[in-house]
């Protein structure tokens, strides 16, 4: 008994032990192995390259095609495109274990792809594409939860696409156009990725670019609105730049993109400076946020939300191109563009209208991007000013949250901090307002709210909220009476739609709402609950919408 217990023990101990054990034992000799692992796998170098420049006497790091991390020297990217090797890949590559990037394409590797490269969990970005890869494409791929850009194209994989590659939440693009895949996984696409809303239009869910073989799947992805839009444009190498490399521009080629910063092109004004709008020379459209030095909180404002920015990657936030310092003079980010502009635009204009799905889409998308600033990285980050402004939508109506002017990363032994910054009234949770205290609670309270003025259409700023009355009071009222008071009437007065019983997912998200808006930040909801919540009103409402079509 004492024995088993002590087994036990003694298994558990290795078991946890055991992954830090033999991280520590490897260095960059571990990764020299590899790569002469891999070097004695290449059965033809035409260029002579790997023959020549790898060797053993001459460090690593300055192997061609081999890049090192600047404080631990190890081998953190291997790009070995066009060589035209011959060659198939050793198990020894998954000891590469710092590596972000892995790009082999354009050469002849062939076989199966060894499933040691499960073990790469710090790879943001992986390019196989244009070589004989053969299999199918494995499941495992699914486990490198950091991956970012993931291109398989031009190879011989066969098959299905593998359920897992769903898990890949910071998967931005996915390559997959010429290979024998005979069975696009309708699952994979329609239930998990893509969706059609009533209109008949599909909607992007995740990957942002999901691209398959246009020749084969004419008929089917023909329905797609994402890879159509991407069908003259593939995805270059600028669309698949990993992690903190942004690409770089200047003063000049800025103030070109946007005429000069003229008035015409303003998208608008905050505190800490003027969005523009912008184009490049390769006609990509972009927004431009400068920032106002003068005031010393702009300047902080910058390097926050480069900081967080430059860490972070979501569908649901918006997308940093590059940033630009001219040293003391001008600071700016170059920002992906959002042509359909801010949900404040869309919930208050008097022409556009949007349905209970979308709304619902645009909640749930915003509710995903704060559970991964939560909860998806090592330091926590409180967005603390979240409101309808912040909310920008893209092309097909998803929404991407923006303005981490005044976020906050918390380390992982904080939980909160307090602070002399303001967000916007009205959004901000009592602890916030009152002693400036910070943590991820303050975001779920502004969600709540959020929540609230989506499907009332009434700004917690409203005038008619004075004294003892708030948008949270007015909200917690009607509930009780009559709910309809309080739901925006457009959305109610759906035209077709009179069976659906709007007001009914009207009341289960206010619900949520308030629940978010408790006084005692312990007692709120977290933004992984609340995404559960969301997506289970939303499967609802779809069962029904389908029911009442
Ligand atoms: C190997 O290639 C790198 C990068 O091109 C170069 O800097 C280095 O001098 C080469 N080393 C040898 C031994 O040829
Ligand atoms: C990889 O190498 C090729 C050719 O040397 C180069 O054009 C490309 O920019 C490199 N890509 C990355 C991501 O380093
Ligand atoms: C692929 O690599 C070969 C050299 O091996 C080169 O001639 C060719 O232009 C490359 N193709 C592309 C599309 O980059
Ligand atoms: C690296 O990987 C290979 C094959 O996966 C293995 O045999 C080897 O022991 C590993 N470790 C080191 C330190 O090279
Ligand atoms: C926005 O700010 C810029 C620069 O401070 C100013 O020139 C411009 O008039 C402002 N525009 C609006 C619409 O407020
Ligand atoms: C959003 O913007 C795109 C591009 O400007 C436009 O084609 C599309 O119709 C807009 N979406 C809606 C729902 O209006």
């Amino acid at each position: 008994m004492g024995n088993t217990f002590l087994n036990l023990a003694l298994l558990i101990i290795f078991h946890f032990s055991m992954p830090t054990f033999s991280m520590k034992l490897t260095t960059i000799l571990t990764d020299q192995s590899a790569l002469l692992a891999l070097k004695d796998h290449v059965i033809h170098d035409p260029e002579n390259v790997l023959t020549t420049n790898w060797s053993a006497s001459a460090p690593v790091c300055n192997w061609f095609g081999v890049s090192c991390g600047s404080k631990h020297r190890r081998v953190t990217a291997l790009n070995l495109t066009g060589l035209g090797l011959v060659g198939t890949l050793p198990p020894h590559l998954g000891n590469l274990s710092f590596l972000s990037l892995l790009r082999i394409t354009n050469n002849s590797f062939y076989g199966r792809l060894p499933v040691q490269l499960s073990n790469l969990h710090r790879l943001k970005y992986l390019s196989f594409g244009s070589n004989y890869f053969s299999g199918e494409i494995p499941s495992w791929l699914g486990s490198l939860t950091e991956l970012g850009g993931m291109s398989l194209y031009h190879n011989n994989f066969k098959g299905v696409i593998p359920f897992s590659l769903g898990y890949l939440s910071k998967l931005q693009i996915l390559v997959l156009s010429e290979n024998r895949i005979s069975d696009l996984k309708e699952k994979f696409l329609k239930e998990d990725h893509l969706e059609t809303t009533q209109s008949n239009h599909l909607r992007g869910m995740k990957p942002c670019v999901v691209q398959l073989d246009f020749m084969f799947q004419t008929a089917k992805l023909d329905l797609l609105e994402i890879p159509r839009r991407r069908k003259d444009k593939l995805p270059t190498q600028e669309d698949m730049i990993p992690l903190g490399t942004w690409r770089r521009f200047s003063y000049h080629e800025l103030r070109q993109a946007t005429d000069g910063f003229k008035d015409s092109r303003l998208l608008g004004n905050g505190s800490y400076g003027s969005v523009f709008q912008g184009i490049l020379r390769d006609g990509t459209i972009i927004a431009v946020k400068v920032f106002k030095l003068e005031l010393e909180r702009a300047f902080k404002s910058f390097d926050v939300e480069c900081d967080v920015l430059r860490n972070t990657r979501h569908r649901n936030l918006v997308k940093v191109i590059s940033s630009c310092s001219n040293d003391l003079n001008f600071k700016a980010l170059v920002l992906e563009f959002m042509p359909n502009g801010s949900l404040d635009k869309w919930l208050y204009s008097n022409t556009q209208y949007l349905d209970i799905l979308q709304r619902l889409n645009i909640m749930i998308d915003v509710a995903s991007a704060l559970e991964y600033l939560h909860h998806g990285n090592a330091t926590p980050v409180v967005h603390c000013d979240l409101k309808p402004n912040n909310v920008l939508l893209d092309e097909y109506m998803v929404a991407h949250l923006s303005d981490f002017g005044i976020a906050k990363l918390l380390s992982e032994e904080v939980s909160m901090i307090q602070t002399m910054t303001m967000a916007t009234f009205g959004y901000m949770a009592p602890e916030y307002g009152v002693e400036g205290i910070v943590s991820t609670k303050g975001d779920v309270y502004s969600f709540g709210i959020l929540l609230m003025e989506i499907i009332t259409r009434k700004k917690p700023t409203d005038e008619m909220f004075a004294g003892e009355r708030t948008l949270k009071s007015w909200v917690i009222e009607s509930i009780s009476a009559s709910l309809n008071q309080v739901v925006d009437p457009k959305l109610l007065s759906t035209i077709g739609r009179e069976d659906l019983k709007v007001e009914n997912y009207a009341l289960s998200i206010l619900q949520v709402g308030l629940e978010c808006c408790v006084e005692l930040p312990n007692e709120r909801l977290q933004m992984k609950e609340i995404v559960m919540k969301l997506k289970k009103i939303k499967e609802k409402l779809l069962r029904d919408m389908e029911r009442v079509r």
